[in-house]
């Protein structure tokens, strides 16, 4: 069986960006590899968290993991810095990896020239390489992401053939992984402003939905979600974003196409169409909310996330030992 790895930050809860162009991938995935899903709290605290809220959205977002579908049973489930692995060999990746690179890689930009170069963390430019270290430590064949991690998955591609090139004589130490990104709803927009990526950080909290609003808070994000004064219903992402969007959204909700929901819709007006956009989306998050509350109340959420720490810790470490053999550290 192949493997699989990846991760989401509890840097605020998710989204249904994240829903859309992650989770529904993990759920799907973990019927055919073997999935090791990571709640990324080292990631999160390359810019600045409250550590109890920190704490908080860490257990919220083991929850929402098992809540959407996530089988313990299929997948290892565990927190990022409670394998120690993670750090140990992003420090070998650090130490391969060309400054240059980091410097070039976009979020790195965008986040720095936001909040000026000589404020931001220094962990915001080595992020990738422990993002690099989260994929290989489990030797994953394939990444299933959105559309914003695809710079990430090449870099680390590019770290694992130089590593490999480098340090191996015969056997590749690391597997190349491939990324996996969905054909629609890899980029799932804001609702406010749909040329920019809906994110759990953006301070307009009515730019995006989270997996937790309520049913009521849902259907009035949607009802003021910024279309086009045309009136059409129409999947044209260049001229009409706000619409296209939405059935981009529509479409990964109900599984019903974007062409199929365009002759239905043909003729109606927005407000009809963002009524029944709304049904189709409380109709998956409520199900999904109440399993979250139970999950968040009950012992088997520490059970689970014990359990997957010790599995990973066990895989992480041996591929450790075998990177810093490659490099030469300790006695052997
Ligand atoms: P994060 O926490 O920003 O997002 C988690 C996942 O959700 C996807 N995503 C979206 N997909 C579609 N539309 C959107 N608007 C949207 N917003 C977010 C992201 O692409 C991601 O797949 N660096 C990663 C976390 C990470 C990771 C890893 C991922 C750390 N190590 C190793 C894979 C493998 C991040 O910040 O994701």
């Amino acid at each position: 069986m192949e493997t699989i790895f990846s991760g989401i930050q509890p840097s605020g809860t998710p989204t249904i960006g994240n829903y859309i162009g992650a989770m529904k991938q993990f759920i799907a995935l973990q019927e055919e590899y073997n999935c090791y899903y990571c709640i990324v709290d080292e990631h999160a605290i390359t810019v600045p968290q409250d550590r109890l809220k920190l704490r908080k959205q860490t257990k919220s977002l083991a929850a929402l993991y098992l809540a959407v579908g996530l089988n313990p049973e299929k997948s290892t489930i565990f927190i990022q810095s409670e394998v120690p692995a993670h750090t140990q060999a992003a420090w070998i990746v650090q130490c391969n990896i060309p400054l240059g690179e980091l410097e070039r890689m976009t979020q790195f930009k965008d986040k720095s020239s936001k909040s000026g170069r000589t404020s931001v963390s220094a962990g915001l430019l080595t992020y990738p390489p422990l993002m690099v270290a989260d994929i290989i430590l489990y030797q994953s064949n394939l990444v299933p992401v959105g559309e914003d991690q695809k710079q990430h998955l090449e870099l680390t591609r590019d770290f694992v053939d130089r590593f490999n090139n480098k340090y191996s004589n015969g056997e590749p130490i690391l597997t190349l992984p491939e990324v996996k990104i969905p054909k629609f709803g890899g980029r799932i927009m804001s609702l406010q402003e749909p040329t920019k990526k809906m994110s759990k950080s953006d301070t307009n909290q009515k730019g995006f939905i989270s997996m937790l609003d309520e049913p009521t808070v849902i259907r009035k994000k949607l009802k003021s979600a910024v279309t086009d004064s045309s009136g059409v219903i129409e999947y044209d992402v260049e001229n009409k974003p706000g619409i296209s969007n939405l059935l981009t959204i529509f479409s990964s909700f109900s599984g019903e196409s974007i062409e199929n929901l365009v002759a239905r819709y043909a003729g109606a007006g927005y407000g009809t169409f963002k009524d029944e956009l709304a049904d189709a989306v409380i109709a998956v998050m409520e199900p999904i909310q109440e399993r979250y509350n139970d999950l968040l109340t009950s012992d088997e959420l520490t059970t689970i996330l014990d359990n997957g720490a010790l599995a990973a810790n066990t895989v992480a470490n041996k591929t450790l030992r075998k990177m810093k053999n490659a490099v030469g550290l300790g006695r052997k």
